[in-house]
């Protein structure tokens, strides 16, 4: 699918094409900051109060829907923020596509969509095929959190970083100390909704690609037939 793609940060509003022509994330913000990602971030709760709150940290968020990604960039811009860079676009083409490797340190996913229906499998952001996409923007010792109320999924995603040689997996029994971190949090919270949260840390000696060991053979066997076979 052809995917539009925004990047917004400050004042300023690129198109893919400018941003790939640019030296990439560190043009758009440059500095020493730690970088921090949030895939899917919805209304941006949690980006926004972690840039506010963490001003010598740099934050990526990347939202598919328009409108939320258009919420978030107003509300930084009303009020000052310069550590924050937006991407209006689809997470696995612009981590397949546009985003360099290894630079983050940590990476966010709260409340993915679950994709219930087999036959829409494929789009879950977490898949033995696809996830070395997620933890290769991930700088060595880095940590991947990540929380869901669909537990059919949740126990799917805990058991693939489970079986990730490169990963270190906690499962979190409490809240966050802070609390919610998202409206999604907040809203599950209220109801009472068990909710899993994980937290997966990159083995720092691990060499990457991060291929899953079911996800890189189904891609060697999909390499594997010749001409004539
Ligand atoms: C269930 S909502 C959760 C929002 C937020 N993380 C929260 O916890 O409140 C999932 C969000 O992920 C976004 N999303 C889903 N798939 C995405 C993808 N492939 N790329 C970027 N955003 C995606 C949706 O548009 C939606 O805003």
């Amino acid at each position: 699918m052809w995917q539009p793609v925004r990047a917004s940060v400050g004042d300023r509003d690129l198109s893919l094409c400018e941003l790939s022509t640019a030296g990439g994330l560190e043009d758009l913000l440059p500095g020493s900051g730690a970088w921090e990602v949030e895939l899917g971030f919805g209304k941006g709760k949690y980006l926004l109060k972690r840039a506010q709150e963490s001003l010598e940290r740099r934050f990526l968020g990347i939202e598919v829907v328009s409108k939320y990604s258009r919420m978030l960039v107003g509300r930084a811009r009303r009020r000052g923020l310069e550590n924050l860079v937006v991407f209006r676009g689809e997470a696995v083409f612009l981590m397949s596509a546009a985003l360099p490797q290894a630079f983050a340190e940590a990476v966010h996913v709260y409340f993915p969509d679950p994709w219930p229906k087999s036959r829409h499998h494929k789009r879950r952001l977490f898949d033995p095929e696809r996830i070395d996409l997620v933890l290769g923007l991930l700088k060595p010792g880095g940590r991947l959190f990540f929380a869901t109320d669909f537990l059919a999924y949740g126990e799917k995603v805990q058991n693939i970083l489970a079986g990730h040689p490169a990963l270190d997996l906690e499962v979190i029994d409490d809240p966050w100390p802070e609390g919610a971190r998202t409206n999604y949090e907040a809203k599950y919270i209220l109801e009472g909704r068990p909710i899993l949260r994980l937290v997966a840390t990159v083995d720092a000696a691990f060499p990457p690609p991060y291929f899953h060991p079911d996800g890189a053979s189904g891609l060697l066997a999909a390499q594997a037939p010749r001409v004539g076979d």
